[in-house]
């Protein structure tokens, strides 16, 4: 039987620390390493090809990403925290430290430089070897639900890309990509290009890097503020593209709602989700209003004519979108969606909804408590600013 998790929010409004909504900017990922909340297996490639000064320079990047206050281990009240295990490979694979072993900084300091002191005696260097025993070391770091909400990352670096014999490193890759692993590759290149090209098919999405790039500690710490950035289950996380799920993500998930109710009832009803802290969908440009619609024309129960409403009310003679109703409820700006001759001035049509006109939608006003639509609830993502635990449904 398939296992499904419910996602729930604790630690309700501890969270915003970085984000206003008045900033007018669909809110990014929570950005702080220090409450890094995810499992980590670094695959490091110790062949004679990597060199002894490759080495010391991925233990020294290995140890300054969670050097940021990120809590290493699992013995915190924080549940914000981090496990970092080590496999290195070469012909074959071997685990210096599960996902257990490291439970505070100086632990990841005094074990990963010696474990990368010095490379192997073989050119040979099998990466799918290494990746089965990430595979492994996820496996054994995970006893039954324990740390089942937490996501799961591979950093592979890597001097040469082999396959031995049947045994090609896309397989093992693609197979842990499926179960929701991601795969962050560095290559460490002699030159050719070709290694960077092979790390391309390894790698997740926007996440193969190279060891020559600018900023490659800050692009690595990017891309793991981003794995440990997503939605519950039923909730679609906003992005820069709706059709590619792998497009540069925002901290934003959006629900579109196909039971019809008034606005103040589905203002309501988003307020009370389960997750918590959620209220009707913003828009504060076309990019955001185009993936709402692409969202609910994706819903299951959706159908033309779309008509949802959207979190636009007025208040006191301003357009103010809808927040938790303790937080900043920043006024409408430049950007609008209205119809024609919208909105209509009358003091009862203080609430908005989108209404289909061809391909596209557009704002009108209604009433607060009369249109019975369907509508969209927002809520910021489960990352680095708010915790997520895992229940069984
Ligand atoms: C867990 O933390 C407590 C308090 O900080 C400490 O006393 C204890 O030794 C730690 N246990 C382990 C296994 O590190
Ligand atoms: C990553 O892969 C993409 C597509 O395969 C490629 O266009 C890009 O140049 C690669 N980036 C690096 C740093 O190799
Ligand atoms: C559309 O909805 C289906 C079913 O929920 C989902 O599997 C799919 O990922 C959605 N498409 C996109 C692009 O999000
Ligand atoms: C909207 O206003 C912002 C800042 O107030 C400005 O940067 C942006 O260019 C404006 N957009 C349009 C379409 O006027």
């Amino acid at each position: 039987m398939k296992t499904s998790f419910l996602i729930l929010l604790v630690g309700a409004i501890a969270c915003q620390a970085d984000y206003d909504p008045r900033s007018y900017v669909d809110r990014k990922c929570g950005q702080d390493l220090g409450n890094l909340w995810l499992d980590i297996v670094a695959v490091v490639d110790n062949s004679h090809g990597m060199t002894d000064d490759g080495l010391g320079d991925v233990a020294a990047t290995l140890c300054t990403i969670v050097s940021s206050g990120t809590r290493i281990g699992t013995n915190y009240t924080d549940a914000r925290s981090t496990r970092l295990a080590l496999v290195t490979y070469n012909s074959q694979a071997s685990t210096n430290a599960d996902l257990n072993k490291f439970q505070n900084l100086d632990d990841v300091y005094n074990n990963v430089y010696p474990a990368l002191s010095s490379v192997a005696k073989t050119d040979n260097s099998f990466l799918a070897n290494g990746l089965a025993m990430a595979e492994q070391v996820f496996d054994d770091g995970e006893v039954g639900n324990f740390r089942a909400n937490y996501k799961k990352a591979v950093i592979v670096f890597a001097s040469s890309y082999q396959k031995s014999g049947d045994f090609d490193p896309v397989h093992v890759a693609e197979r842990m990509k499926s179960s929701g692993i991601k795969i962050i590759t560095v290559a460490y290149d002699r030159g050719d290009g070709a290694l960077l090209k092979e790390l391309g098919n390894i790698a997740s999405p926007r996440y193969n890097f190279t060891n020559k790039e600018d900023g490659l500690l800050e692009n690595i710490q990017q891309a793991l503020l981003e794995i440990n950035c997503f939605c519950p289950n039923d909730w679609v996380q906003y992005r820069t593209s709706f059709t590619d799920i792998s497009s540069a993500p925002f901290g934003i998930c959006v629900q579109p709602i196909t039971i019809a109710a008034n606005w103040r009832a589905a203002q309501m009803n988003c307020r009370n989700r389960k997750e918590g802290n959620a209220y009707l969908v913003t828009e504060f440009n076309q990019a955001k209003h185009d993936f709402v619609l692409q969202a609910v024309r994706n819903a299951s129960g959706s159908a033309q004519p779309y008509i949802y409403h959207i979190g636009l009310n007025m208040i006191s003679g301003q357009w103010i979108w809808d927040q938790p109703a303790t937080w900043p409820q920043p006024a409408l700006q430049n950007w609008t969606g209205w119809a024609p001759n919208y909105p209509v001035a009358s003091s009862s049509m203080s609430a908005v909804q989108n209404v289909q006109s061809g391909y596209q939608t557009v704002w009108q006003n209604t009433g607060l408590y009369t249109s019975g639509n369907k509508y969209v609830c927002e809520t910021y993502t489960c990352d680095t600013d708010k915790y997520c635990v895992a229940q069984l449904d």
